[in-house]
């Protein structure tokens, strides 16, 4: 064997199992009690063993909104990994995103390919999005070319001005989406309602941060919720609901499963921890996200439907803009939107999740990991510790305890919004196909290693997904 991981508890949906892992040619070829010979063997030492997490929703090194983040696909990707992701699902635009260039969709993945390729030290895949719906037989063409290629998801933004989809153009890519065997996910928030509150604001003089989430209350979720719940069932299609944030959302989903629609949603660790007081702190810009940050409640509704099933997906939206940007803007609604996160993913869900007896761990593995796979096409290649499938694999010490201080962190930002939160379990050794990227809390993984993850949606199994 190249490879056996021993001593650990692995993780499955179906329970945790003493059992040694063995790997050859990067894959999982055996799980068992016997110890096979091997060319490198990592002791566990009785700690957690799971599957590398797929992070279902990242912009490594995506400027936002006129503000360039530092980070590159390289120091991306490698906090990504010390946040025990081993595949990232990121995005591919339409246009480049500094030039304004109009690449298409696929055009932007051939790019992103080879940069990921040449600097990304896990496995990459994409999410297309188009915002130029100018001539829609050219984008429903090219949602068909993306899938055939290997990518079968996209997300389309309900809010932003220039960016956001009408009704009628998310109703046809629904229609197409069932017609190709693809995902289609929405950032969903209703953007007439939002205009009209942020002007008033801004109107009466009311710029601070504090004013992001009042312009954007529950509301302006909820009803896109609603709107994209219901196109997707006439479409017959299903939906991917991105970074769900409302309680109000959870129970539009949980509706709507009830009754049989195929609804998949997903949140965040800043949608499950952090709330909207936050915005009245002098940093509080850097707390400007889209959704915003909620109340306790919300917290704690997404847990739940975290557990029960209703919020399938958890994913980081990392977005590395830095502070300096979003503190500069003089107003709310200028803030570029978005804040960085992919290094906390694992230890905020073990922490706040597994070890307040909120998720159990095979749950864990289902909505970090299991089911992006699954619902984006990564399946049977990603998402479980078992023979045929990719060693992905970290290791986590669960019992270990550390604050969260920026300067102990990989990602190439000024600012952690999570900054002094004692979490309890970290990753201390990472593996993507077989291969060491952190090995005991050190970097040992090379840029180059990554590689594009394509595959086909497996009907089948999506249905097994909850
Ligand atoms: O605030 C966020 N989430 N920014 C990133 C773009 C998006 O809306 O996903
Ligand atoms: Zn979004």
């Amino acid at each position: 064997m190249e490879l056996v991981i021993k001593n650990g508890k692995v993780v499955m949906p179906g329970g945790v199992f003493e059992a040694n892992v063995a790997v050859e040619n990067g894959k999982i070829v055996s799980l068992g009690k016997t110890e096979p010979k091997a060319d490198k063997i990592v002791d566990a030492g009785g700690k957690l063993v799971l599957p590398g997490l797929i992070d279902s929703h990242s912009h490594i090194a995506q400027p936002f909104q006129g503000a360039l983040p530092k980070e590159t696909w390289e120091t991306g990707s490698v906090s990504a990994a010390f946040g025990g992701i081993t595949t990232v699902i990121d995005f591919a635009a339409q246009f480049d995103p500094i030039t304004y260039e109009k690449l298409g969709v696929m055009g932007d993945i051939k790019r992103k390919e080879e940069i990921a390729g040449k600097q990304s030290v896990i496995d990459f895949s994409f999410h297309g999005i188009f915002v130029d719906f100018s001539d829609m037989n050219a984008v429903l063409r090219e949602m068909e070319e993306v899938v055939n290629y290997g990518y079968p998801s996209f997300k389309e933004f309900m809010t932003y001005l220039l960016l956001a989809i009408s009704d009628w153009n998310l109703y046809l890519m629904l229609n197409k989406s069932r017609e190709v065997g693809a995902t289609v996910g929405v950032h969903a928030e209703n953007y007439s309602l939002e205009e009209g509150m942020v002007k008033k604001f801004v109107e009466e003089g009311k710029k601070e941060p504090k004013y992001h989430p009042l312009s954007k209350p529950n509301l302006v979720e909820a009803e896109a919720i609603q709107r994209a719940i219901i196109l997707a069932e006439w479409a017959k299609s299903r939906i991917y609901i991105a970074h769900m944030s409302t309680k109000e959302g959870v129970e539009l989903v949980r509706n709507a499963r009830m009754r049989g629609a195929a609804v998949y949603a997903e949140t965040c660790p800043q949608y499950l921890t952090l709330t909207d007081d936050l915005y009245e702190r002098p940093d509080g810009a850097n707390f400007i996200i889209s959704p915003p940050l909620r109340k306790k409640e919300d917290n704690e509704a997404l847990w739940r439907a975290l557990a029960e099933g209703y919020v399938a997906l958890y994913g980081s939206d990392h977005v590395p803009l830095p502070s300096e940007a979003k503190m500069a803007a003089k107003s709310f609604n200028e803030t570029p939107n978005g804040a960085p996160g992919n290094e906390l993913m694992l230890p905020i869900l073990y922490s706040e999740g597994v070890n307040k007896g909120r998720i159990t761990l095979p749950r864990l593995v289902e909505v970090s990991s299991l089911n992006a796979s699954k619902l984006f096409g990564l399946y049977p290649k990603k998402g479980l510790i078992a023979p045929g499938f990719d060693a992905d694999i970290v290791i986590l010490d669960h019992k270990l305890k550390k604050k969260v201080r920026l300067e102990d962190l990989h990602m190439d930002i000024d600012y952690v919004n999570w900054e002094g939160w004692e979490l309890t379990g970290w990753p201390t050794t990472v593996i993507s196909r077989g291969a060491l990227v952190i090995e005991e809390g050190q970097l040992v993984g090379k840029p180059g290693h990554g590689k594009p993850v394509r595959g086909k949606i497996d009907e089948g199994i999506i249905k097994t997904v909850r």
